[in-house]
């Protein structure tokens, strides 16, 4: 099997925790997309979703299912999202797509995280994945100093050779080096730091379960 039809296999089972009549939630990303297209299948049988990202909006009305803003629901029974990196406790790093504050937002009005992921995303420390680390500008040079002096090296992410600009108008430092032994505490500490918007570590809004792409099907992990 290809990596987009480990993609596609995890897109497909994460139907399985869509609850008919309800919203659900919808994150960002290639793996995600699958799961867009297999939920042309069930889009009369949901009420619509929350989005975490203007991508997932459009694609998700593309295929008529009604997107709401976080702002009009309250808890969302679940969450489905990709993830750039998933560690044995089911804490991720997100955020390659650039979308992680609203993400995390989303994954945070929700009962349950649901984790899409093709088994290349599973590591045994998070960090190897540049984190993502949405900015306000004017903080940039100073947090690329506190994850300098932990070691890490942080890059502004740029877009056609001009800093890229998030969904919420911030910048993403994509810092690469570190090893995020204690995801918890390392979230908890960078929320602290002036001018960051979001850190990519979920650990607070950790994955419930993670459906896992494999060469031998896919795996249901609970955490
Ligand atoms: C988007 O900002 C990310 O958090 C994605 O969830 C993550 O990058 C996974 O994307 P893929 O499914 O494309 O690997």
């Amino acid at each position: 099997m290809t990596q987009d039809e480990l993609k596609a296999a995890v897109g497909q089972a994460a139907l399985h925790y869509v609850v008919p009549g309800e919203i659900v939630g919808v994150g960002t990303g290639s793996t995600v997309n699958k799961f867009i297209d297999a939920l042309a299948s069930m889009k009369d049988r949901i009420k619509g979703a929350v989005s975490s990202s203007n991508a997932s909006t459009e694609r998700l009305r593309a295929i008529g299912v009604p997107v709401f803003d976080a702002t009009e629901v309250g808890e969302l029974s679940v969450y489905i999202d990709g993830a750039d990196e998933i560690d044995p406790r089911g804490y991720m790093v997100k955020g390659g797509g650039a979308a992680l504050t609203r993400e995390k937002i989303v994954a945070a009005l929700s009962r349950r995280f649901v984790c899409i992921a093709d088994e290349s995303k599973v590591v045994p420390v998070l960090g190897k994945f540049p984190l993502p680390v949405e900015v306000i500008p004017m903080a940039a040079r100073r947090i690329a100093a506190l994850f300098e002096a932990k070691g890490g090296q942080a890059q502004v992410r740029l877009k056609d050779g001009v800093p890229l600009v998030t969904d919420n108008g911030q910048h993403i430092l994509d810092v690469r080096g570190l090893q995020i032994a204690d995801p918890l505490a390392f979230e908890s500490e960078v929320n602290q730091w002036p001018g960051v918007v979001t850190v990519g570590v979920f650990a607070h809004q950790k994955a419930s379960v993670c459906l896992l792409g494999t060469l031998s099907g896919v795996k249901t992990i609970e955490y």
